[in-house]
């Protein structure tokens, strides 16, 4: 395990004498070698605190944060100078230094320049894919390219897991695209450990391999992004997956007699068998298909349908647990 998380939580005092907040509240997860671990929440839910406590600069109220098995609130100053070499961060602003070059940034976290060094970050940027940029300043770079620099320098210490703050963020679509292809590459071949911080259910979809829902401090929702994706609990998460799919017209929201709506999850396989014709064959129900579409997530492949079945209660109830039967996942809208 690279990252262990347990019962943490971080209150700050208030100072008006409102009451305390708790910006963490007793949370716990494990971060496995190789996982690209995607933490999703809206502003204020708490991601910069989890932050802050994972590098540590803010000590938990409660809990703890293990980083390759070492508990790191009790590391001294030095120890804990070489533990946060573990982590290698990107953020959403790059933060580079402007008056140096993109080699002299990535060089910059390795302390001492020697040749060995120098052929390092030279590897690194060529990994990132700028080898014929390493005397450009950040200026002369596009947005994308910043970030590049950003994961070689955050690579120079060779860490057991790269933290990526809102990395994306205030990249456009297509640039956003790169970079997330970069990191399931360096996932792939360096078996590089990414957690990922984001408000963004689209860049979750796109690479992670598990995801935690945080809300108010506290996660509300944990697992494997297709499980999530196939079947959200809690109506912050399904907020959160909303975006991506259509939207059914309220028309079809109010109660039909002898009707029900239902949306389907396909998982793998199960998106590619003929399952509603075989619906339609076998029981005595109409199906009428309202929406539909397909996710490609990093894992696997999600299917989702939102159709109405008409016919007699029981024939209805029938026709569900045959779909679920076959791995279909049943959610009754109405
Ligand atoms: N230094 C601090 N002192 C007091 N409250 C804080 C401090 N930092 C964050 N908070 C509060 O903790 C909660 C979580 O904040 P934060 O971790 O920044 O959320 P996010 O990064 O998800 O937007 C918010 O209610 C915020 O106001
Ligand atoms: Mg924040």
């Amino acid at each position: 395990m690279v990252i262990k998380i347990e019962a943490l939580t971080k209150i700050y005092p208030s100072r008006t004498g409102a009451p305390p907040v708790y910006a963490l509240n007793n949370i716990s997860l494990d971060v496995q070698k190789g996982d690209i671990y995607g933490i999703i929440g809206m502003s204020g839910a708490g991601k910069t605190t989890l932050i802050r406590c994972l590098t540590a600069l803010e000590p938990p109220t409660e809990g703890g944060v293990w980083i390759e098995g070492e508990e790191i609130s009790t590391l001294s100053k030095k120890e804990l100078r070489c533990a946060r070499k573990k982590i290698g961060m990107i953020f959403q602003h790059f933060n580079l230094f402007s008056s140096r070059t993109a080699l002299e940034n990535v060089l910059y976290p390795m302390e001492i320049v020697n040749r060995q060094n120098l052929a390092r970050a030279e590897e690194l940027l060529e990994l990132v894919g700028l080898k014929g940029k390493k005397h450009a300043y950040p200026a002369q770079l596009s947005g994308g390219e910043k970030q590049r620099v950003g994961i070689a320098r955050a690579l120079a210490c060779s860490p057991a897991v790269l933290l990526c703050d809102e990395a994306t963020s205030s990249l456009d679509p297509k640039t956003t695209q790169t970079i997330l292809d970069l990191l399931v590459e360096l996932n792939n071949t360096l078996g590089l450990t990414i957690i990922l911080i984001t408000h963004q259910m689209e860049v979750v979809k796109k690479i992670c391999t598990r995801v935690a829902v945080l809300e108010h401090g506290e996660i509300i929702e944990e697992g494997r992004v297709e499980d999530l994706f196939a079947a959200p609990s809690h109506p912050t998460t399904k907020q959160f997956l909303q975006c991506l799919v259509h939207e059914l017209p309220d028309r079809f929201l109010p109660k039909v007699e002898g009707k029900e709506l239902i949306r389907l999850s396909f998982k793998g396989e199960g998106a590619e068998q003929p399952i509603i014709s075989r619906l339609i064959k076998n029981y005595e129900v109409e199906v009428n298909i309202l929406l539909g579409g397909i996710d490609s997530l990093r894992t696997t492949t999600i299917g989702n349908l939102v159709v109405e079945l008409s016919g007699s209660q029981e024939e209805i109830r029938k026709a569900r647990s045959f779909l679920e039967s076959q791995g279909v996942i049943c959610e009754v809208i109405r």
